[in-house]
């Protein structure tokens, strides 16, 4: 029988972010406590409210991870170091996702933190031939190749790891939006990448929730689409 959460202390890195703020408004929206943890908290005085506890971290820190998650139920990894082309790759660490991946392993184990949720890139992906859209260029811009691959090295750390983390990944399809709604469902799948796919960033926010309060994925990576 699925394990069912009832109110739970949930931190989310990256809680400034799109997937961050999406995740942050859906655990409150039912209930759960939540810990906003950002690298700046002054560039961030809105997250925190009556309800959210704003605090300092960064994904790349083990200690800082776990102070921020001490006492957690769940985590909620949605950070990004880059946000869109604009940005360029100059500043880019390749090793950003796996540092990211190994400081949560840490920080989490020794908090024993139970669940992780992750959020995935879609062109980390294979495709219907079997290879993975970010080789594809037609698929996917070739200029924007090294995030994929530092996503996909984080993916493959988090999935080699031998690990007591009950974590999952969450992979949404490229039509990822914030103008899309909330419908309140979602589809997981282990069908082939569907290429027409998309999601509302609230619906991916309504699935790492449900994944919480139900976990029913463990230490795999399922692509999320709306229905
Ligand atoms: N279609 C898709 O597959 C798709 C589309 C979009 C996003 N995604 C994935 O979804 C996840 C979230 O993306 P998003 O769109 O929400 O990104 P976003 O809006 O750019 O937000 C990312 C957040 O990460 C924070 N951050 C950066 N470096 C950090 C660090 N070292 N420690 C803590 N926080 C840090 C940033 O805050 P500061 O820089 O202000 O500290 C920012 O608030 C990422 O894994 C992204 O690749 C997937």
């Amino acid at each position: 029988m699925d394990t069912v959460m009832a109110m739970s202390m949930i931190v989310v890195f990256g809680a400034g972010g799109r997937a961050g703020r999406a995740v942050v408004d859906e655990a409150l929206s039912r209930g759960h406590r939540v810990t906003a943890a950002v690298r700046d908290t002054a560039k961030y005085p809105d997250l925190e409210t009556e309800d959210v506890i704003l605090v300092r971290a960064d994904v790349t820190d083990a200690a800082s991870i776990a102070e921020a998650a001490r006492g957690a139920d769940a985590v909620v990894h949605a950070v990004s170091p880059f946000s869109g082309p604009e940005q360029g790759f100059d500043t880019l660490d390749p090793a950003f996702f796996v540092k990211a991946a190994d400081a949560l392993l840490e920080g989490l184990t020794a908090e024993r933190v139970g669940r992780l949720l992750v959020i995935g890139l879609f062109a980390t992906m294979p495709d219907r031939s079997g290879g993975l859209i970010m080789d594809d260029p037609a698929a996917f811009p070739p200029e924007i190749k090294p995030f994929a691959r530092a996503h996909a090295d984080g993916f493959d750390r988090l999935n080699m790891a031998d690990t007591p983390l009950d974590w999952l990944m969450l992979t949404p399809p490229a039509n990822l939006s914030l103008d899309l709604p909330r419908t309140g469902s979602y589809r997981l799948t282990t069908e082939p990448y569907m290429e027409d796919g998309q999601l509302s960033y609230a619906d991916l926010a309504v699935a790492i929730v449900d994944e919480i309060e139900r976990p029913a994925h463990h230490r795999i990576r399922v692509p999320v689409y709306s229905h």
